[in-house]
């Protein structure tokens, strides 16, 4: 733990108000339908809000800050599952003693953000906690950065300052890195760029959906080498396609692309920037058992804080990255507080909770599957990332399902294009009464879309 100012009232009124608080966080453990009343008050704040920002929301979303587990609270007075976690930062769920913990430690401090020049204890211990996770790889280094989006900014330039004139990246169909101005290039949905230059030179090659995974990797093989040119100097990949539609590969594909773009030279750079923390291993690559190759490797969201992991190899010179802000103290304190609690508690491996959860989703939509006449279909993704269909998978009765989920309790996203599908971000802390509760209002959710 590290304090700022600290003596024994003060430690005491800390602990005082981190019981009180969770106490009082402890009311929202169930469901509740909205008051009209306060429905009223909803619209008209986000209307209010919609004038400012200059564009509206897709749900009637607006937190009050109470909430605990998997629920949390909206203003309208409901209280719904959150099955998103603010698309991927509330991994542990709401009002975690994690959370508040951190909170109350940061008030001690006397600044609220760490940087690069007034350095804290707390960014370099979370630094060393993040780099003694992935031992078993070539990643000595870790740089935080203020998004997802510029962490993978910070990972093109410590490759192309090591890539002497190559600029081209290679990056699968379908894939998301975020929307910075670099980073736009990669994401493949041309939806995400309407009126944008090109400014990154990214070849998007498709990985095959052959089920015979001979031909599979021999066919991705095949379109590597057809887009491939020498002015490419790193290939990029999420080894679970997040926004993508949640698309994961078998562990002898991923490796033979590696070992492909290892014969070519290229750096191999893993955007876990989605999947930190959600696959049943701390990072995708090392469920996939294939430590020995990433360069480069950026995180964020779950981890409260991001960064980019980085070999030796790809140090950069003085001066190429920098930035006022490597976060808030409460966030980087909550983000050491988090690789201890998710490495020593048991939630990764065989028979951990992030298994035992995914299992149990799964049994439960094949049978839902199986009794839903077509309705529901094809699930897909790992560990608590889970995604499923409905009907053809179109876009309009995709979003329609998902707002009718939202009415009835659960709050989720979409994934994938054509089909669309239905995301679900589960957070460690399910169990299995709420896990009952969900596929009842699924189930409710697709008889009232059936009009039954
Ligand atoms: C795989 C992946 N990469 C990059 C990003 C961009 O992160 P941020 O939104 O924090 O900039 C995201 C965000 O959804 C993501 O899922």
């Amino acid at each position: 733990m590290s304090l700022g100012v600290s003596n024994p009232k003060i430690d005491d009124q800390i602990n005082h108000l981190f019981s009180e608080i969770l106490v009082a966080q402890h009311e929202f453990m169930k469901t509740r339908g909205p008051d009209p009343e306060k429905s009223k008050f909803v619209s008209e704040k986000l209307a209010e809000y919609e004038k400012i920002r200059g564009r509206g929301f897709f749900y009637p979303l607006l937190a009050t800050g109470r909430g605990h587990g998997p629920f949390t609270e909206l203003f309208d007075g409901s209280v719904k599952f959150d099955l998103i976690n603010s698309i991927g930062v509330n991994l542990l769920g709401h009002s975690h003693p994690i959370f508040i913990k951190s909170c109350l430690e940061a008030a001690t401090m006397d600044t609220l953000m760490t940087g690069n020049l007034h350095l804290y204890e707390d960014p370099i211990e979370l630094s060393k906690s993040i780099v003694s996770h992935v031992s078993k790889s070539r990643l000595k280094h870790f740089w935080f950065a203020g998004s997802g989006s510029f962490a993978n900014d910070n990972a093109i330039k410590m490759i192309w300052q090591k890539s002497e004139g190559r600029t081209r990246i290679l990056a699968a169909q379908k894939c998301f890195a975020g929307r910075s101005i670099a980073t736009q290039d990669i994401t493949h949905n041309l939806d995400y760029k309407k009126g944008m230059p090109t400014l990154l030179e990214v070849d998007h090659f498709p990985i095959s959906e052959s089920e015979n995974l001979k031909d599979q990797i021999s066919e991705t093989i095949s379109n590597l080498e057809a887009t491939y040119s020498d002015q490419h100097c790193a290939i990029t990949m999420e080894l679970v396609q997040g926004e993508g539609g949640f698309n994961v590969y078998p562990r002898d594909l991923y490796k033979a692309v590696f070992d492909w773009a290892k014969g070519k030279k290229l750096f191999i750079w893993i955007d876990e920037i989605q999947s930190f923390g959600r696959t049943g291993e701390l990072f995708a690559f090392q469920k996939l058992e294939l430590d020995e190759y990433p360069d480069v490797v950026t995180v964020g969201k779950a981890l409260q804080s991001c960064g980019t992991l980085f070999s030796s190899e790809l140090n950069p010179k003085p001066g190429l990255i920098a930035g006022t802000f490597q976060g808030s103290l409460s966030s980087i304190k909550a983000g050491r507080k988090i690789l201890k609690y998710l490495s020593m508690g048991n939630f990764f491996g065989a028979g951990g909770r992030v298994e035992e959860i995914r299992n149990k989703f799964e049994d439960k939509m094949n049978k839902l599957i199986k009794t839903s006449d077509g309705f529901f279909s094809s699930t897909s993704g790992i560990g608590l990332m889970f995604a499923f269909q409905i009907k053809d998978g179109n876009k309009d009765d995709t979003a329609k399902f998902i707002k009718k989920l939202f009415e009835n309790g659960i709050i989720c996203f979409s994934c994938g294009k054509n089909p669309y599908k239905i995301r679900f971000l589960l957070p460690l802390c399910l169990n299995e009464e709420h896990i009952d509760e969900i596929f009842q209002i699924l189930n409710k959710t697709a008889s009232e879309f059936n009009g039954n």
